[in-house]
Parts: C-alpha cells; sequence; structure tokens
C-alpha cells in the first residue's frame, strides 16, 4: 500500500496533498512529537513560516498536542547555533500567535556527532528535548569513530543522549548487537515513524519491525521535514501500524509541556 505514497510521479504527489485523517484514528495518544523540521530557512526542512505553518497545522489535525522541532545542527551544512534557533522559533511563535493556531511548540535540536559536536559539548549547553536528554544524530554510512567517546562525554556532562532513528544507521544492520550496546550505555532510542511505514525501504523497516517488536525504543518521532512526510503519516494512521504504535509505551506523553 505504501508504495503508492512514495511514487515520484507528480500526480502521486498531487494525489498526496489531499490526505485527511480520522478524527477517530489519529496520533493523539502519542501527546508530543518529538523530533521535526519545522523552523524555517535554518536546515533541510521547512522552507518559509507558510511551510512552518501548514505542518504545524498538520500536525495539530493529526492529534498531536505539543511539538519539539530539532533543527540539524551539522556543522558543514546547517551550522546552526541556539542563536539561529532560537530566532527562527520566534518567528513561527509570532507566525502562530497572528494566524490564531494553538499549541505549544519548542525548540532543541538534532546533533550531529562529528568532531565539531566534541567541541561543542565542551563549549556550550546544549538545546535538549526535556531535562538533560539531547538528541543525536550521525552518519548513516558509517560508524564514526567518536560514537561511543561522544556518548560518554554528554553523560560526563550530565545529558543523556537520544538516539535519532537507529533503525537508519545502515552499518548496524548486521550487528545487532550494537543497539543493544547503546541501551546498556544508558541511550534512549527514537523511532522514526517513517521507518515503520516504510519510507526509507525494505530493509530499514524490517530492523524497525524488529526493535520495536523487542520493545527497543523509547520515544518515536516524525522526523517530519515537509507535507509529503506529513501525509504518510496521516495515511499510516489508518493501518495496522496505528495499532501496534497504539499499543507500545513510547514515552511521547511525558514530553507534553
Ligand atoms: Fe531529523
Amino acid at each position: 500500500m505504501f508504495s503508492r505514497l512514495f511514487g515520484r510521479k507528480k500526480k502521486e504527489n498531487e494525489e498526496m496533498a489531499e490526505v485527511h485523517i480520522s478524527p477517530n484514528q489519529n496520533w493523539s495518544f502519542l501527546g508530543a512529537d518529538m523530533h521535526s523540521h519545522f523552523l524555517p530557512g535554518i536546515d533541510d526542512g521547512a522552507k518559509t513560516v507558510e511551510d512552518s505553518l501548514t505542518l504545524i497545522r498538520s500536525m495539530i489535525d493529526m492529534g498531536y498536542k505539543s511539538i519539539i522541532t530539532t533543527p540539524h545542527v551539522m556543522i558543514d551544512y546547517y551550522p546552526n547555533t541556539t542563536v539561529t534557533i532560537g530566532n527562527a522559533l520566534q518567528q513561527v511563535k509570532d507566525a502562530l500567535k497572528e494566524n490564531n493556531i494553538d499549541i505549544p511548540i519548542k525548540a532543541a535540536a538534532e546533533y550531529y556527532i562529528d568532531e565539531y559536536f566534541m567541541q561543542l559539548i565542551e563549549k556550550e549547553p546544549l538545546l535538549t528535548i526535556k531535562d538533560k536528554e539531547v538528541l543525536v544524530e550521525f552518519s548513516m554510512l558509517y560508524e564514526p569513530p567518536m560514537l561511543f567517546d561522544a556518548i560518554f562525554r554528554l553523560q560526563s556532562m550530565g545529558y543523556r543522549p537520544i538516539i535519532a532513528h537507529p533503525e537508519r544507521y545502515l552499518f548496524f544492520h548486521q550487528n545487532f548487537r550494537k543497539y543493544r550496546e547503546l541501551q546498556e550505555r544508558g541511550c534512549r532510542l527514537q523511532l522514526n515513524m517513517l521507518s515503520i511505514a516504510g519510507y526509507y525501504g525494505r530493509n530499514i523497516k524490517a530492523i524497525a519491525d524488529e526493535m520495536l517488536s523487542k520493545n527497543m525504543y523509547d520515544y518515536c518521532g516524525s522526523d517530519a521535514h515537509h507535507e509529503k512526510h506529513v501525509n504518510v503519516l496521516k495515511v499510516m494512521a489508518g493501518t495496522k501500524d496505528y495499532h501496534t504504535f497504539a499499543n507500545y509505551p513510547f514515552l511521547n506523553n511525558q514530553l507534553c509541556f
């Protein structure tokens, strides 16, 4: 069914723009979404404030009660700081107010683990999802040599890492033990909902399904960048995956504010 959704043809994209969600089967039980790219013009997510509003309206339609949006902090591509993120958040908050759109929104970040991040940890306070929890990601193609050192340093500063979309790191697929190791080292794991929908392909879906069946995830996130992602979530709410999510003890509700 999802293969139809991920088609690249223009006609299919137009069809997706008309997706509606059932009020009886939406994502409200999750409470908060804690991974998205809704701030305008500072990463590969929303390009304009209008995009931000469209995406946020869709999240409200899907029943979400709070949004913690997480722009990339990735020195080579998106050199965001607490200032760029804070300014973009303020722009969105002002636009929400002007348009009478009522949903609590705050910003954290999705930090890319590399040498720059290792310096950043020491230099300034990091933006957190809640309390001292920090969302991190890394290359999907190779394991960064400083991965476990970064985790250790974060923890020694009192932070708790949340590993974004572990199912997407291809080099872990043949070494499932690494996921356990991340957990044993105190990391939380965050599922991308789109992975279960098959959006990133069959292999990533298979790993996500397996991790979900083994109760390995703590949070789930939309990781929505644009309306196409949001439409996949809307369709997903009408499939059997919805019930899998509804029966899983995600901690997202604890993030509502
Ligand atoms: Fe992301």
